[in-house]
């Protein structure tokens, strides 16, 4: 970790109660390490903006596996791009639906490309990629 600088910040006082309240609400202990995360989280999501960016991305599919085709063809994607692909899991959730969960590591813009090919998939029934990071310089 790099050493730390103290910096002020001026901020409307209904804005700071505001932001007082969130945080309180969301469990952090002062108001430093909510900025911190504030501020890793709009890097991070700057990092999705370049799509040469090593990153990581979890995506998430809920379909049934009684779909015509669908296992196979969510399969045969990911086994196009099994070199990005670093951990998938299948949860049955029913009798019916299953939970996909798909963590890939590779370039934003891959990642992305992937993502929007199993989710736009005919009988999906939802999905949401998650786009986070490898942390690298985040300390
Ligand atoms: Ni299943």
């Amino acid at each position: 970790m790099s050493k730390l600088t103290r910096f002020g910040v001026s901020v409307d006082s209904v804005l700071l109660e505001k932001f007082d309240d969130l945080i309180g609400r969301s469990g952090y202990r002062n108001r430093s390490e909510a900025f911190r995360d504030l501020i890793r989280d709009r890097l991070v999501a700057e990092e999705w903006t370049d799509s040469d960016k090593e990153t990581v991305g979890i995506l998430g599919l809920v379909y049934s596996h009684e779909a015509r085709d669908l296992t196979e063809t969510l399969n045969a994607i990911q086994h196009e791009y099994v070199d990005m692909i670093i951990s998938a899991t299948h949860i049955h959730l029913d009798a019916h639906n299953c939970l996909e969960v798909i963590i890939m590591r590779g370039k934003s813009g891959n990642i992305q490309k992937v993502s929007d090919r199993l989710l736009s998939t005919r009988n999906v029934k939802h999905g949401r990629l998650l786009t986070t990071t490898t942390g690298a310089g985040l300390d």
